[in-house]
């Protein structure tokens, strides 16, 4: 008997050169007073001029939110959600990276509603669409434009959660490759990996099916082609665009399956140790691929036979061991962090770091290979 699969995307997708002059097109039914969430660090690249242009050609009414937190905690959002609430807006233009997006989603389905963010830990399911939202990234990256997900750090538990709920998928998605041109280099290649842990995470999931395998291993491909000259070469604008569109992809990834235990790992790092999200998944990713290998060794042969048939493997293991090496050697070659020792984090650390990360079942039922508390253990000392 045939399966059932769904896959949800947002209601419209922009891409290109120039995608940002659609904004009028998409917005142009949504009502008359926007509300702008974005960060300083956005405001201060001089990325938001060409969004209120085009928001001034339409009603030119317009509230902005440029103090949103990154990486935020429930409570922060929550912040953002009560100033959305009393500003009168009637839908959401999010320019940023996760953080302003994932803020955005949680404002969009709490607007007209009496509960919380942190209502929303515990019974994701009540969060119904209030305001429409349109996503433009700025950094390549979460693919938060495309998932159902919000995630945020609850300070008390020293681990970030994904708040979940189809109602948070966008409305519309500006993918526009200037957004992301300026981006500093250890941004673009910490966000970049996390696109790629994306992507090879949702290939090598239990819960992958064919939509998320044709999102998941086009990304893959596009983001190993791609992710050393996108962060190498300020010019390089093909590439970029080519890692904005796939970071993309690899969100639509997520939405169909779901991350493993690379995400599961990294949720204490940040929820404790407030290590940017992907830089924690950049210090895992070789250990908990080398972890996944026997498991995975399959999938990892297919991903090679797409990306590099000619790269002289033959074997199964050959293929999959490539595979994990070209993984190691990208975050080599973008100089992220390779361990956890510049963040202060010990062994002291290890029994709360191995507890926290097992309380992430969510994502570790996604994992081929079970982690247990001692495998856990193992892969947080190979990075300390
Ligand atoms: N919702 C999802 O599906 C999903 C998926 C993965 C990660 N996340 C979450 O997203 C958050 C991380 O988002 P992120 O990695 O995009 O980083 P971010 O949004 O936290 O931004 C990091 C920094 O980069 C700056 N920045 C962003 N774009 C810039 C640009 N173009 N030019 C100059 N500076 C720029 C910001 O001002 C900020 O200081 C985490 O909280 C993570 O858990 C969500
Ligand atoms: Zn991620």
């Amino acid at each position: 008997m045939q399966k059932k699969y769904v896959l949800k995307m947002p209601g419209a997708v922009y891409s290109g050169e120039n995608a940002l002059d659609s904004m009028g097109e998409i917005l142009k039914d949504w009502g008359t007073k926007a509300a702008v969430f974005t960060d300083r660090g956005i405001r201060e690249s001089g990325l938001l001029s060409p969004v209120f242009a085009q928001l001034e050609k339409l009603s030119g009414e317009y509230v902005i939110f440029d103090e949103l937190a990154a990486e935020p905690t429930c409570d922060q959002a929550q912040d953002a959600v009560d100033a959305f609430k009393k500003s009168g807006a009637e839908f959401i233009v999010a320019v940023g990276g996760g953080s302003v997006m994932d803020t955005a989603k949680l404002a969009s389905v709490l607007a007209t509603d009496d509960y919380s963010v942190r209502d929303l830990l515990d019974h994701p399911y009540m969060a119904k669409k209030c305001v429409k939202t349109l996503m433009i990234p700025t950094t390549a990256g979460t693919g938060a434009e495309a998932t159902p997900n919000a995630i945020v750090a609850v300070p008390e538990k020293e681990l970030k959660v994904g708040i979940v709920n189809d109602a948070m998928i966008a409305d519309g998605v500006i993918l526009d490759a200037r957004m992301i041109k300026s981006l500093p280099g250890s941004i673009a290649a910490a966000t970049g990996v996390d696109a790629l842990c994306h992507a090879i995470e949702c290939f090598t999931s239990k819960k992958r099916n064919p939509f998320s395998d044709t999102f998941a291993l086009q990304a893959f491909e596009m983001i190993v082609k791609n992710i050393e000259k996108a962060c190498d070469d300020p010019g390089a604008m093909e590439e970029k665009s080519n890692m904005l569109l796939a970071s993309f992809y690899a969100g639509v990834a997520i939405t169909a399956s779901g991350t493993t235990a690379v995400h599961a790992l990294s949720y204490p790092l940040g929820g404790k140790y407030h290590i940017a999200h992907g830089v924690s998944n950049a210090i895992l990713l070789a250990p908990v691929m080398k972890f996944n290998e026997p498991a995975c060794r399959a999938r990892f042969a297919l991903a090679y036979d797409r990306l590099a048939p000619d790269a002289g493997a033959v074997t199964e293991a050959e293929k999959s061991a490539w595979i994990v090496r070209r993984m190691e050697e990208i975050v080599e070659h973008l100089n992220i962090p390779r361990s956890l020792k510049e963040f202060g984090v010990g062994r002291e650390d290890l029994d709360a770091l191995v507890a926290a990360g097992m309380e992430v079942t969510r994502l570790l039922v996604n994992n081929m290979r079970e982690v247990t508390p001692e495998d856990a253990r193992t892969i947080y000392l190979e990075i300390m």
